[in-house]
């Protein structure tokens, strides 16, 4: 069943991309059962980031709710850096049975997430807020790093077997990480408006590889906007919810056009496309709010799919 289920969600090109930041599907297929808690699927912290936002900025926000960026299980089961870090604050409730003591903490240094950063210690950690990171001289339990890009990058590559990061990523995701101003902590719950009010957001940020015409990294934005649709895709969990599930479906497809447009240096096409894109997601189609009450937007839903085995 895992593999099919992994076939499926790569013929729709949504999950195995990655999601509001966490996928379902993903992670109810490849972490250790008791490992997904509701709290931290229903609600998540608002975000208050500091002023002036640039590209950089909007690009590191992206990135730090993908799972493409990192590899191994982290990326097979759709956890990005927004799972252990949501909107910056720390996920209390984040909980993996073997690799946390109790929830909010986590062993980042094992196996598990990568052959190369075992260290032969049973040490979950305490996952940090990133709240004034930007004012800190030191990162880690130990102190060990003075660079927030060094950590960064050690973060993707040695703790979760990402790819090398280029020095745009790198330089998008420290930007973003600078702007999580310290704030107080008020958990809102996971909506579809939020997280289609995010798509919007991540949809001005493809007008700069658009207006710059840069195919790679328009490529590379569409990739991931796809990714954090399937997240929506997966909370419309029912194969009865068409309606909704052929919408996001279709924005997805129309994401690939934009990029082919873009790889095939049809700009102003390319930007059209974006725009009605844009506007289509701004007024979504009746089904949505038809299906939302059934859809895992729901908590007693949430909860029930959460308590249902893996078939
Ligand atoms: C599975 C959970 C998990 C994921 C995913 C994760 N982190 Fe962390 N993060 C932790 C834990 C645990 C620590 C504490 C590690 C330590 O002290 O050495 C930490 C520490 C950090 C720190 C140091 C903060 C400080 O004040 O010292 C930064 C910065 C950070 N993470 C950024 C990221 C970024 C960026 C990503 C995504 C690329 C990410 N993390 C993904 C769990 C996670």
């Amino acid at each position: 069943m895992r593999r099919l289920a992994v076939v499926a969600a790569a013929l729709l090109g949504l999950a195995a991309g990655g999601a509001g930041a966490q996928s379902l599907v993903g992670a109810r297929e490849w972490l250790p059962a008791g490992s997904l808690s509701l709290d931290a699927l229903s609600q998540r912290p608002a975000e208050r980031l500091e002023d002036g936002r640039n590209f950089y900025v909007a690009f590191g926000r992206l990135a730090f709710r993908s799972p493409d960026i990192l590899g191994g299980t982290a990326r097979k089961a759709g956890l990005s850096c927004q799972a252990c870090h949501a909107s910056g604050f720390a996920t209390h409730a984040f909980f993996i049975p073997g690799l946390s003591d109790r929830p909010g903490r986590i062993d980042v240094s094992n196996a598990f997430w990568h052959l190369r950063g075992e260290d032969g210690i049973d040490n979950p950690l305490e996952i940090p807020s990133l709240r004034g990171v930007k004012t800190k001289d030191r990162f880690g339990h130990d102190a060990r790093t003075a660079s927030l890009r060094d950590f960064t990058r050690r973060v993707i590559v040695m703790e979760f077997a990402g790819d090398e990061p280029d020095a745009l990523l790198l330089d998008a995701l420290v930007a973003y990480q600078e702007k999580l101003q310290p704030a107080i902590e008020t958990p809102q719950p996971v909506t579809l408006r939020q997280d289609l009010a995010d798509i919007l957001d991540h949809l001005d940020t493809l007008r700069v590889p658009l207006g710059e015409e840069n195919p790679a990294l328009a490529s590379r934005l569409v990739t991931m906007i796809r990714g954090q649709l399937g997240f929506i895709h997966e909370r419309f969990a029912d194969e009865n919810m068409r309606g909704s599930r052929a919408t996001l479906e279709e924005w997805s497809r129309q994401l690939v056009g934009i990029a082919e447009l873009a790889e095939n240096g049809q700009w102003p096409q390319a930007r059209q496309h974006l725009a009605a894109l844009r506007g289509a997601i701004a007024a979504p189609p009746p089904a949505f709010a038809a299906d939302l009450p059934r859809s895992l937007y729901d908590g007693p839903r949430l909860a029930a799919w959460l308590n249902t085995p893996v078939r």
